[in-house]
């Protein structure tokens, strides 16, 4: 799956509250090596700019609301997620920053890779960089 895309979760609707879940390898395209998580986000502050080499992950906003702005270099595109059974697909080699955090948002991020630094591209110019330099590569 090489696209940005929103998974729908398994979603079990009970009068006692409702429940979803999710399986390695089953409901998203990765065998799962981490989970990291993002809460007491001041207004206004930003996180994850940057892109990863490898790792490709599922953002899913367990609580509250968030926009993910995704870029590939060329187009940037946003997408808001409010739900708990809804997972943000991101695969590796995109540009992507969270924003416009709710107050008490909670999001659950899960990973294909350990924590690896070298993973990291931090810097945007030289992810469009390569970027430019990939679709030149014929
Ligand atoms: P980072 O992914 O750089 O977040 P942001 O792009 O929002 O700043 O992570 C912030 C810090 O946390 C960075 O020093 C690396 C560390 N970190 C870990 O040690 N393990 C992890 O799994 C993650 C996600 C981050």
């Amino acid at each position: 799956m090489e696209r940005a895309q929103i998974i729908d979760l398994p979603k079990i609707l009970d009068p006692r509250g409702n429940l979803s879940f999710l399986e390695s390898g089953n409901h998203i395209p990765f065998e799962i090596k981490r989970t990291y998580w993002i809460y007491d986000v001041p207004g206004g502050e930003m996180r994850g700019g940057h892109a990863f080499k490898e790792q490709k992950e599922l953002i899913i906003v367990l609580s509250g609301s968030l926009d993910v702005i995704i870029f590939d270099g060329i187009k940037e595109k946003k997408i808001s997620l409010n739900r708990s059974y809804y997972g943000l697909y991101i695969p590796n080699n995109l540009w992507r920053h969270m924003e416009n955090f709710a107050t008490n948002t909670l999001a659950l991020v899960v990973s294909s890779t350990s924590f690896e630094e070298n993973d990291y591209i931090r810097e945007k110019d030289e992810f469009i960089k390569l970027k430019i330099d990939e679709k030149n590569s014929i």
